[in-house]
């Protein structure tokens, strides 16, 4: 077979001014592309990446680019299929070109997200849908989430709770508090006014949050609100100064910890916020609560929590049921949303409101923190990509009041109402003067499709999104014109792990979502494995199945970084092994401007790096015009030049990229570490 055309992506693709775009959208993503952002997944990529690998992999060298990026460009007949869809970030892209969109994820909880968000709808329905269950849950929640203050019936925005424990030696109860301030203010430097609990009274006192000695208005009592029972990850006792792991208590006993709650926040007529003590009549609405849960029952998870990297982090503080996540008065509000939603006879319309609902669970548990005043003030669970426990819960309202976050009726607002206008009304960022961008509208273009869940119907629609093993699909022999994708980077993020917390809920709606009988999205063919080798395996089969559906000129174009040499060999193992061959790597802008994971690690790392690979027999080998050494300094220096901060995390990468790619144009097949590591050091020997 003869040489094949190159694409714009293979040669001259404008990474630098892409990655520049990106940057723009990633300083507010659920606002840029909110189709994705309708429930939480993990890892999400930039749409606007996406958007330009289609449009590359689809265009020739000579095409424009940035007309095709901000026209009404449309692919119609041509295929997309994204293996790992996660979020769905290729499958939106692929419907606003035009294109049939294939994705799919083995993990059921992507799958419903992708299916809610790609889906038609009218405005009209889902406001309409999103009334009913407001007129007949709203008030039935918010009664447990109510109180008087000066007087008048007011909402309660949040309650204050803490763990505590019973001292073995001399019986005290002690709060597991690190300090007595609990709420201040993000900037408290600039707005130091702050309130803390009394540590013999349990009074709120207004203080400056520095302050070390404070008199209690209440008991007239002295104390440092500065100290708590907490010291790292030791309690002590106030009283005999016994001191103790407070995960060995917790071993110890057998059970979770026992939580109190200590204050509230409540929300007067002219939206002014109070912080107030608990009174006998927030205890009686609690115990309210927990009786009337009882009738909710069946719509309450009873699945275990299974051993794994993440979720031993909890079982180890004697979690060993989803449901402990939440309190009684929590699960009694998914309860009466639960029975509504399921009542929902549309499906789509079901699985909407189910992921909407599913989505709010991750701002209404007891793993939840205050992040403060003059923040949004729910520190979500996944706030750490992991399960960490909450030595100091915050209940939010979970259907929501003037000034909520994260409650079902403020997500609808700020996830569904706002996916639905950009699905109608798509658009794209244009970089401007100043670090800014303006947005640019495509007339023409939808974000939404008929959403088919099996590729049986695959002629008919444009929209398919598969809950599969991607190693083993039924799409048709070389059907496929471009697969473009992310797939997991070695042992990062525990998918499935982690998927299980929103999972449990959301199989009980009958939207193809697993089935009652299983408890986990855990299943072998995940690929996601701390060991090199089987991570390897797992990625070439579904690479494998990649290269079965791809027509003969189809490119693999996906996105990789991983800080070890290991991860490095392990994907190339996976392209060589699946008959593919590495024909680009280019540099674009990963995922988050600001990400506590990357911040974390040592060299911080701001780009992806994208393979674009081809089928192996039928590619007659093109070298780079340049050599790879020259090709690595221009890279770099459009990048510098485009205003992007360039780390040494990021050269490396590049840098490890290009060793693969000249190791697969000499067309070896077994590499080692060492291998990436003297070309990649050739490249730039003094970094
Ligand atoms: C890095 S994420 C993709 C994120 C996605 N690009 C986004 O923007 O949301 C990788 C995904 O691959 C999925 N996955 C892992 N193994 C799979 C397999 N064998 N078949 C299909 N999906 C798989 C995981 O559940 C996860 O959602
Ligand atoms: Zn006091
Ligand atoms: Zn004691």
């Amino acid at each position: 077979m003869g040489k094949q055309q190159q694409t714009l992506i293979e040669q001259g693709f404008p990474f630098d001014q892409l990655s520049a775009i990106a940057e723009q959208e990633s300083w507010r993503k659920e606002v840029n592309r909110p189709a994705s952002y309708i429930h939480k997944w993990w890892a999400r990529r930039l749409g606007s990446v996406f958007r330009g690998l289609i449009i590359g992999g689809f265009e020739t060298p000579d095409a424009d680019f940035f007309e095709k990026y901000y026209g009404n460009t449309s692919y119609q007949g041509k295929v997309v299929f994204d293996p790992f869809m996660g979020s769905g970030t290729t499958v939106h892209e692929a419907i606003k070109l035009g294109a049939k969109a294939i994705g799919s994820d083995i993990n059921p909880v992507a799958a419903a997200i992708v299916r809610a968000a790609a889906d038609t709808y009218t405005r009209d329905e889902v406001v309409q849908a999103f009334k009913q269950i407001e007129s007949n849950c709203r008030d039935q929640i918010q009664k447990y989430y109510s109180t008087y203050y000066q007087g008048e019936k007011v909402d309660v925005l949040y309650y204050f709770w803490t763990k505590e424990v019973v001292c073995d030696d001399c019986s005290t109860k002690i709060p597991l508090t690190r300090s007595s301030v609990f709420s201040k203010n993000a900037y408290a430097s600039k707005k130091p006014e702050a309130k803390s609990l009394c540590p013999h009274c349990g009074h709120i006192n207004s203080i400056l949050y520095n302050d070390s000695d404070t008199e209690c208005e209440k008991c007239r009592k002295h104390y440092n609100p500065q100290n708590g029972n907490v010291y790292g990850i030791d309690y002590v006792c106030p009283v005999c100064g016994k001191r103790e792991r407070v995960v060995d208590y917790m071993r110890r006993k057998g059970t979770v910890p026992t939580e109190r709650m200590y204050a509230k926040m409540v929300i007067d007529h002219h939206g002014k916020k109070h912080y107030v003590d608990i009174e006998d009549s927030d205890l009686q609405l609690y115990a309210e609560a927990q009786v009337a849960l009882a009738e909710y029952e069946a719509y309450i998870p009873s699945d275990e929590i299974h051993a794994g990297i993440n979720t031993n982090q909890i079982l180890n503080y004697q979690y060993t049921h989803w449901r402990e996540m939440f309190n009684s008065r929590q699960l009694l509000a998914f309860g009466i949303l639960s029975k509504e939603i399921a009542s929902i006879s549309d499906i789509r319309l079901r699985r909407l409101f189910a992921v909407l609902m599913s989505g709010t669970l991750e701002f209404n548990n007891m793993f939840c923190s205050f992040k403060g005043e003059g923040t949004g003030a729910v520190r979500p669970l996944f706030y750490n990509h992991i399960l960490k426990n909450e030595l100091m819960p915050l209940e939010a309202n979970p259907w929501g009041c003037k000034a909520s976050s994260g409650s079902f009726s403020t997500l609808f607002e700020t996830r569904i109402l706002r996916m639905l206008e950009y699905k109608d009304h798509p658009f794209e960022l244009k970089a401007v003067p100043g670090g800014k961008s303006e947005k640019v509208y495509l007339d023409k273009s939808r974000d939404a499709a008929a959403v088919v869940t099996s590729e049986e119907l695959w002629c008919e629609s444009n929209a398919i999104v598969l809950c599969k093993d991607s190693a083993h699909t039924t799409i048709p022999d070389e059907s496929v014109d471009l697969v473009v994708t992310d797939p997991p980077f070695f042992d990062n993020v525990n998918y499935s792990e982690l998927a299980d917390f929103f999972y449990v809920w959301l199989k009980k709606f009958d939207i193809g979502v697993g089935d009652d009988n299983s408890d986990s999205t855990r299943v072998s063919g995940e690929v996601q494995d701390n060991v090199p080798d089987r991570f390897a395996s797992k990625l070439c089969d579904v690479f494998k199945e990649c290269h079965r559906v791809l027509s003969p000129s189809g490119l693999l174009i996906f996105t990789y970084h991983h800080s070890r040499a290991e991860g490095w060999v392990s994907v190339y193992d996976a392209i060589c092994g699946a008959g593919f061959s590495i024909s680009q790597v280019v540099p674009i802008k990963a995922e988050m401007a600001v990400s506590v994971a990357i911040m974390a690690a040592n060299e911080p790392i701001n780009y992806d790096l994208v393979f674009i690979c081809r089928k192996r027999p039928e590619y007659e080998q093109t070298k780079l015009p340049v050599g790879n050494d020259e090709y690595y300094r221009e890279g770099l220096k459009r990048l510098e030049e485009s205003g992007l901060k360039v780390s040494r995390g990021d050269k490396m990468i590049f840098k490890y990229g290009l060793s693969l790619k000249q190791l697969s144009d000499s067309g070896v097949q077994a590499i080692t570490k060492d291998d990436i590591e003297r070309i990649a050091q050739a490249l730039e020997p003094d970094v």
